[in-house]
């Protein structure tokens, strides 16, 4: 079953996570502790266990990832951490407990933020020799996370979000913000993920496509769960959007509206690599189900 699969290598993740920060030399107490609080709170995993599956997809063994996923699952904590400080979402709860500026301090919470990120490369690093990739291979891995972590990607996505507040956005620019500030981290899991698993030009654009779907999907989704979620449930505060004057799908097409193109974007993701027989999609799209039900 998926969940159970999902389960698994997100406690391995999870536990890789924690062991390779729990002895970090000559780095401030307070500093390792302010990471290891948001990076070890939960959350799905989502991303790595994006980048293992489509290791596994293609035929290779995921263990050879589980370095770079972790690195993502990284890019992905500091994007929350500073997503939720005063100046940008102002949010006070997140993966089930306060958020790090509320028990950190800002100072702190913005440098653990910059310490994940720039940790991540260095893991990507680590990773990489392990996987036993080519100079070639990982120099590509190395463009591609600074593209889509960064100003091409989620810092530029992150920037449009702030700047559509209290305005109103016609659909092609909400899509082009969630495919920036959510779609392109997605996006890069499945294909560092592709890019380990020695995916060609022809399948890593498939992956892609799906992912980048999945990446939509998955964040409109997450408006919706804004609207109708379950705070104790997804461990974040609902109407957060709302009170921020966000534009986001609920608020653009209505409710309905909104899962409508939800299931619409979720087809597309499973559309992408289905029926291919040079993969094995079966997790892939199955993810892409899980996801369209979860409320959390
Ligand atoms: C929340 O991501 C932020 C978005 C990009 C939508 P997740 O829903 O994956 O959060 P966690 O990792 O499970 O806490
Ligand atoms: C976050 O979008 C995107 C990120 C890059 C972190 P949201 O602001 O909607 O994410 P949540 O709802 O706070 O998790
Ligand atoms: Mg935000
Ligand atoms: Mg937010
Ligand atoms: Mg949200």
């Amino acid at each position: 079953m998926i969940q159970s699969y999902i389960k698994e290598q997100a406690q391995l993740i999870h536990n890789t996570l924690d062991k390779k920060t729990q002895d970090l030399p000559g780095v401030p107490d307070h500093l390792r502790e302010s990471m290891r609080y948001s990076l070890l709170a939960g959350g799905k995993r989502i991303r790595p266990v994006l980048t293992l599956a489509t290791v596994e997809a293609l035929g290779q063994d995921p263990e050879k990832a589980l370095e770079i996923a972790c690195a993502i699952e990284m890019i992905h904590t500091y994007s929350l951490i500073h997503d939720d400080l005063p100046a940008m979402d102002d949010d006070d709860y997140r993966r089930g407990k306060p958020t790090n500026h509320k028990v950190f301090g800002e100072a702190t919470a913005i440098l653990a933020g910059d310490a994940l990120l720039t940790e991540a490369f260095g893991w990507m690093a680590q990773g990489s020799a392990k996987a036993g990739l080519s100079s070639r291979v990982m120099a590509q891995l190395f463009r591609e996370a600074s593209n889509m972590a960064g100003i091409y990607g989620m810092v530029g996505g992150q920037l449009s979000d702030m700047e559509a507040e209290k305005r109103q956005v016609g659909l092609a620019e909400l899509e082009s913000i969630h495919q920036r500030k959510t779609g392109a981290l997605i996006a890069f899991a499945v294909r560092a993920g592709a890019l380990v698993g020695g995916a060609n030009e022809n399948l890593l654009e498939a992956l892609t496509e799906y992912a980048y779907h999945l990446g939509l999907a998955f964040q409109i989704q997450d408006d919706i769960l804004d609207v109708v979620g379950d705070q104790e449930k997804l461990g974040k505060p609902i109407g957060s959007d709302q009170d921020n004057g966000k534009s986001t799908y609920p608020a653009l097409l209505g409710l309905e509206g909104a899962i409508e193109k939800l299931k619409i974007t979720s087809q597309q993701a499973v559309d992408a690599i289905g029926t291919r027989s040079d993969l094995n999609p079966t997790k892939l799209v199955e993810i892409v189900d899980y996801l369209l039900h979860r409320d959390q």
